[in-house]
């Protein structure tokens, strides 16, 4: 893909690179062949996975393949029409929204994180409150398999009985198909389902739709109720890189987004990412300012400030990939997603003064998806509000950003700023491509094998054990 039919999102790291932060043009130079190096690196595992050679050991486990997944999907979806995955989540989707007043997404960390940041951003605020007609008759989306709370499950399960009209459906994503918190989820409301449908697995099977790896105990079980669709996770694409695949996509069709649009934005991510130099190409700046500045000036913990409420989850979605994929054999840099101007109320103090060992990266939208609202002009004016008639919320939340990046530069904290040109799939479809694509470079870079999670095996081995009286 060479010219999109869309903007591109843009990284400006000029924030960061002042005298007062210690870090310069220079220093980008100086790191430029060893970002180039990465990249290298991170297109030759593609390689490697693709043409099926050995994995040497101390690249296992290798799960290269998120990174041409958005071109194979888009490439399948051209030669086979209504045969090829795209289309089949499409009509499944469109299946559900036609059956189900409520669709109910079980998954935990990358099996997850990816369906709830696209609903916060590109759905309705207050999609799940709205009558169906002015939710465009999509159901409502409630997410659950993602902890082990006995409350909010038994607060879910009386939502659900209430459901117009009455039938619910289920997406149950898990590579693995044996994560726990996912699988015990699952059975309880499946059992759920059953009962409000007469018992029957045949009048809960076309309900039901499993995301799930080769041979797990998931896809037995599907196929043990008779789900008629069952979408893989293809092999070589770890949980929190999934978003691109059925993980992110079928819960994303079902909230009615544009699946086609989310792959050709992290395609146009990629085409950036494969063919431009250093200093245009904004995931080798991205990831050439966050090493420089915790390699040189300390700055470990790394501050997402998203700027608006759409995002939060978007952030949680990265906090978890940056998490798991580097904080490895004692690295590793702390992410942190704020929400401004909410956070400035809370964590700002400590931002403007507290330890300078933060790199704060702005996550802004560009252009708001509804019509700006305006302070209007009031005959009471004891709040001295008229003085801002007319101006724009969106001016509002600009002048704050202004004004708290002049804060931050001022006392030679730095920050850069990621800018989406509108939160929606062809934005986000980028954005979720460029920090998948950061992360294992960085990974490359620093020498930490960003893919695989060992550490996360060790509390499930230990709670297995304590479950079901064995030793772990
Ligand atoms: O990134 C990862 O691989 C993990 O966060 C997994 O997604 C998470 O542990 C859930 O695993 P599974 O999809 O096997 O249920």
């Amino acid at each position: 893909m060479t010219d999109s039919t869309f903007p591109l999102i843009s990284y400006d790291p000029s924030g960061a690179m002042r005298p007062e932060t210690g870090i310069g043009p220079a220093d980008l130079d100086w790191l430029a062949p060893r970002l180039v190096a990465a990249r290298n690196e991170v297109l030759d595992d593609l390689a490697l996975w693709r043409l099926g050679k050995p994995v040497p050991e101390e690249k296992k486990p290798l799960d290269a393949a998120f990174i041409d997944l958005p071109e194979r999907l888009l490439e399948e979806f051209a030669a086979k029409g209504d045969q090829s995955e795209v289309a089949r989540i499409q009509a499944t989707a469109g299946r559900l929204i036609e059956q189900a007043g409520a669709v109910v997404v079980l998954g935990i960390g990358g099996s997850y994180m990816g369906a709830r940041a696209l609903f916060e951003a590109c759905c309705h605020p207050y999609h799940n409150e709205l009558s169906r007609q002015r939710r465009g008759q999509r159901p409502q989306i409630f997410f659950e398999g993602n902890n082990v709370d006995n409350d909010a499950m038994a607060g879910l399960v009386d939502l659900l009985a209430d459901v117009e009209p009455r039938r619910w459906a289920i997406i149950v994503i898990s590579k693995s198909g044996s994560t726990l918190e996912t699988a015990v989820a699952f059975r309880l409301l499946l059992g759920h389902l059953r009962a409000a449908r007469g018992g029957d697995f045949e009048e809960v099977r076309d309900l039901v739709v499993p995301v799930t790896g080769r041979d797990s105990r998931l896809r037995k079980l599907g196929e043990a109720i008779g789900c008629p669709e069952i979408f893989p996770i293809p092999e070589g694409v770890g949980g929190r890189f999934s978003i691109m695949s059925a993980v992110g996509l079928l819960p994303a069709a079902v909230m009615g987004l544009d699946i086609v649009k989310l792959l050709e934005g992290a395609a146009a991510a990629n085409y950036q990412f494969r063919n431009t130099d250093p200093g245009v190409n904004p995931t080798l700046n991205y990831v050439g300012i966050c090493h420089l500045m915790e390699s040189l000036r300390g700055a470990t913990t790394r501050v997402l400030s998203t700027w608006g409420k759409g995002l939060e989850s978007v952030g949680l979605w990265y906090d978890q990939l940056l998490a798991e994929s580097l904080g490895k054999d004692g690295r590793g840099a702390l992410p942190l997603t704020c929400v401004n101007t909410r956070d400035l109320h809370s964590r700002g103090q400590q931002h403007q003064q507290g330890r300078r060992d933060k790199l704060i990266t702005n996550l802004v939208v560009e252009r708001t998806k509804r019509e700006p609202i305006v302070i209007p002009r009031s005959e009471l004016d004891q709040d001295r509000l008229n003085e801002l008639a007319g101006k724009s919320l969106p001016e509002v939340l600009g002048a704050a950003l202004a004004g708290t990046n002049q804060a931050y530069g001022d006392d030679g904290r730095p920050t850069t700023d990621l800018r989406l040109p509108r939160l929606d799939e062809a934005s986000l479809g980028q954005l979720f491509q460029m920090l998948m694509l950061a992360t294992v470079v960085e990974g490359r870079l620093i020498g930490v094998n960003p893919y695989g999670q060992p550490g996360v095996e060790d509390y499930k081995r230990n709670m297995n054990a304590l479950l079901r009286g064995k030793r772990g």
